[in-house]
């Protein structure tokens, strides 16, 4: 099997052109498309038809599929699968059947509150608004090699505090702790693969470092979420029906332009277990 590589932007992104996801795809090829991956951060699969399986099928060429949180007895009803997570603005009775509702998310990198965060995540957008709704991927590996050399050596060593709250979607610094989930991971952490360094610190969902009094460590992080935020760090992604996409959450963060509350919107979400960041 042959594909062509096509970048998407001088920061990150690559789309494959030339596979079709609903079968399945030869050894050489997934070695060949994971080598790929790894160099551009985000891979982009346009005008795909997928069911669940073939989704879940491409997920495990990257890594073992994860299980989402237990779902309730809404959420079965619309998504019975506990390897998929419905990211939707679809409504039962006014409450939501998925997760992720509405509108703007600021950057970061997913479930980065849990100790094993996800290595990747595979993203399938099933149905659209015609506008808004765009998913930005940042290169944080870029991103950290942005910084000064008193900055990278200010940050060695340094851990920070990660907590959200999938059912508010309200950035972290105003949630009361106990009962989230939280995690304590490094400020800058080094990909297992590629041994590079990059920025582990999210804006949604980084409240702070600790290691650093709070004055100190809240300039710390705005400095590494502008670095994060950067435009030649950003590529954004216009989505369309049938897109997929898989993404490295080690060392790219993503975040959510608002869209029309009244447009459905619905993407098929399947994450890739992770190991602890280090
Ligand atoms: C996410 O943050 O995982 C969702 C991204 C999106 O809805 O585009």
């Amino acid at each position: 099997m042959t594909f062509r590589t096509v970048l998407l932007s001088a920061a990150l992104g690559a789309e494959i052109r030339g596979l079709d996801l609903s079968r399945p795809i030869d050894a050489p090829t997934v070695a060949a498309l994971r080598a790929a991956w790894l160099e551009h951060l985000v891979l982009v699969f346009r005008g795909q038809a997928l069911d669940v399986e073939a989704q879940a099928r491409f997920a495990r060429y990257f890594g073992d599929t994860s299980e989402t949180q237990a779902p309730d007895e809404r959420s079965m009803k619309h998504n019975p699968d506990r390897r998929v997570l419905l990211i939707t603005n679809i409504r039962e009775n006014g409450r939501p059947v998925g997760f992720l509702p509405d509108g703007e998310l600021q950057f970061h990198s997913d479930s980065a509150f849990l100790d094993c965060p996800l290595m990747a995540t595979v993203l399938y957008a099933v149905e659209i608004p015609d506008r808004g709704g765009e998913t930005l991927f940042a290169n944080a590996y870029r991103a950290y090699e942005t910084l000064d050399a008193e900055t990278k050596e200010r940050l060695a060593g340094l851990r920070a505090f990660n907590i959200y709250d999938y059912a508010t979607q309200v950035k972290s610094g105003t949630l009361e702790r106990a009962g989230l989930p939280q995690a304590v991971h490094p400020v800058i952490r080094t990909h297992p693969e590629t041994g590079r360094k990059a920025v582990y610190v999210n804006r949604l969902m980084t409240e702070e470092i600790l290691d650093l009094p709070p004055a100190d460590g809240a300039a710390l992080l705005e400095t590494l979420f502008a670095a994060i935020e950067r435009p030649d760090c950003v590529y954004e992604h216009v989505w369309r029906k049938g897109d997929l996409i898989v993404w490295d959450n080690r060392c790219a963060q993503h975040a959510r332009r608002d869209f029309p509350a009244d447009q459905t919107r619905l993407m098929r979400r399947i994450g890739i277990a992770g190991d602890v960041p280090v």
